[in-house]
Formats: structure tokens, sequence, C-alpha cells
């Protein structure tokens, strides 16, 4: 615990969005593994950036290869997890950047303080569900690890040894088991940026 520390004032966001031209968002995913967080998140990105505006997206898997490299999968790390890039979201979006953060984020009292954060400074905080069902992101299992789970191999993997607790009013509501593409997935959201007016 840091002690004899004094907070140095900074410019405002709305100062910020004044001299940025551009307004800071920060778009939260969450849902299973293989649901498709990631690869929406990344057609995201590539949209916002090519209308000329800055967008940046913190992945579960990459984070934890540097920032987040000392934490594992019991619900403490998780916890410490989600903790740690809600604040980062909260830094890359008081900087005018449309934040995509792609986690699992299992639990409801991570996802409630990720927003929390965002509200205490007046940021806002877009809640996108990727539901996809366990047996849907079972069958994909693009990294075998829902067969490794199911082999023991894996301990507390989300949605076989480790809880998921759904959002219940999510801003975005992704049922992307009903066949949507990854495309329409990103243009739903992308939809609901305009028409909020953080992106144009
Ligand atoms: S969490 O729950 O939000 O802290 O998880 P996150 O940081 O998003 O990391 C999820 C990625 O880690 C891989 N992985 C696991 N996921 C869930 N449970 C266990 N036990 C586990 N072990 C490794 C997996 O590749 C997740 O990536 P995605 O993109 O979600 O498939």
């Amino acid at each position: 615990m840091a002690t004899n520390i004094t907070w140095h004032p900074n410019l405002s966001h709305n100062e910020r969005i004044e001299l940025r031209k551009q307004k800071g968002c920060t778009v939260w995913l969450t849902g299973l593994s293989a649901s498709g967080k990631s690869t929406i998140a990344c057609a995201l990105e590539q949209s916002i950036l090519a209308r000329g505006l800055n967008s940046y997206r913190l992945d579960g898997d990459n984070v934890r290869f540097g920032l987040n490299k000392d934490l594992g999968f019991s619900e403490s790390d998780r916890n410490e997890n989600i903790r740690r890039i809600s604040e980062v979201a909260k830094l890359f979006t008081d900087s005018c950047c449309i934040t995509l953060t792609s986690f699992i984020s299992p639990y409801k009292q991570d996802r409630k303080l990720a927003r929390e954060l965002h509200e205490k400074d007046n940021l806002p905080f877009v809640e996108v569900y990727v539901d996809v069902p366990v047996e849907v992101a079972e069958q994909r299992d693009p990294k075998g690890l829902y067969k490794k789970a199911r082999e023991g191999i894996i301990k507390e993997f989300t949605g076989i040894s480790a809880p998921y607790e759904a959002p219940e009013n999510p801003e975005i509501h992704l049922k992307n088991y009903h066949g949507a593409s990854i495309e329409e997935s990103a243009e739903q959201i992308i939809d609901y940026l305009i028409k909020h007016n953080y992106i144009s």
C-alpha cells in the first residue's frame, strides 16, 4: 500500500474531448471462451480505426503474457485480473480512445466494479454480452481447451468447472449462436456507438 502520494490534477475528460475531437468509450465484451469475443473485438477495432478514430483492444490471453502474467484462473486471480484491466481501460478511455476489452470476466461483481470505476469519472461503459451457450462453445473449441477441461487436465475452466455469471442488463446482447456472422455482430456494436454519438 503506497502512502504519502498526492493526486496530480490533469486535463478533464471534456477538455480532452475538445482538443482530441474524439470521445472515449469502453466497450466491455464478456462471454465464455470461444464465444467470439476477441474476433468481434478485432473486427470492431479495424472498423473504428478505418474511420480515422483511435481504438485499442485489450485481450484476455494477450494481457496475461505481460501486465497480468502473475495471475492464474482462481476466483481471486480473476478478480484481480479484471480489476487491473478495468483501471487500464479507464485510462485508455479517458485518453479519448474507443477501448475494446475481451475478457471472459465471469463474475457479476467484477463487471459491476469495472462499470462503477468508469461511471465515477463520467466515462462511458458499454457492456456487451457475447451469448454463446457452453455446448456451442465446446463444439467450436478452437484451442482444444474444453477437451482438456473435460479430461481434467485444465482445472477451474469457465463453463465446465468454474462459473460464468451471465449479465442481466447488458447494453448489447449478442446472441451469437443464431448464425450471426462476426461482421454482423461488430456492426450491431458500431450501430450502437453511432446512435449514442461515441463515433460517427
Ligand atoms: S478471466 O476469467 O476474465 O480472468 O479470463 P481471461 O483473462 O479473459 O482469460 C481467458 C483466456 O485464458 C485461456 N484460459 C482459460 N479460460 C478460462 N478458464 C481457464 N481455466 C483457462 N485457462 C486458460 C483461454 O484461452 C481464454 O481465452 P478466450 O479468448 O476467452 O478463449
